[in-house]
């Protein structure tokens, strides 16, 4: 008979009051880098903020293209361009949010399965994990230990 392989994932469900001095200041970065995002076609502005070892912050937002699927989201932003300019920094958090343009009110942006991957390989570069806190509904936040939880079996340089 087929076995079954159970996988849990517990996320932290959080009110605002509830983050750490840290976790609040990135997600203020976030929503700052929000506001700055290039994306006039989809008017979704979306803001991703990493907190590294030495608690120094760094931002990025979505950058859209009339060539549409030249884009890129605000998670791959920032990651790329941290690694880029600081390729040896560790990283101790990924906040995101986002917002629609016309709307002031800040809503979840769950992480697109292309982030989720590239996240994966900067988790797996570090070798330590990487916690990532998303806004969800209602004013609350999620906070998931790791990358890993939030792509389980994944495919790594391990996968090679
Ligand atoms: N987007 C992000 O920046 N991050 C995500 O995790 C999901 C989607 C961007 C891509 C595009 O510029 C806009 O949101 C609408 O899909």
């Amino acid at each position: 008979m087929a076995s079954k392989l159970e996988v849990q994932i517990s996320v932290d469900v959080l009110e605002a009051q509830e983050l750490t001095p840290q976790e609040q200041q990135a997600m203020d970065l976030a929503r700052e880098a929000a506001n700055d995002a290039y994306a006039p076609y989809s008017n979704f502005l979306v803001g991703a903020a990493l907190l590294l070892e030495d608690g120094s912050l760094f931002k990025g937002s979505n950058q859209e293209n009339a060539a549409y699927p030249s884009g890129l989201c605000a998670e791959r932003t920032a990651l790329f361009a941290l690694s880029a300019h600081y390729p040896k920094s560790r990283i101790k958090l990924l906040a995101v949010t986002a917002r629609r343009r016309h709307e002031q009110e800040f809503m979840p942006a769950m992480p697109c399965g292309a982030c989720r991957q590239v996240m994966a390989e900067y988790e797996f570069r570090q070798q330590e994990p990487i916690p990532v806190l998303l806004q969800a509904s209602d004013g609350k936040y999620y906070r998931f230990k790791s990358v890993g939880d939030l792509l389980p079996f994944q495919f790594t340089p391990e996968s090679l």
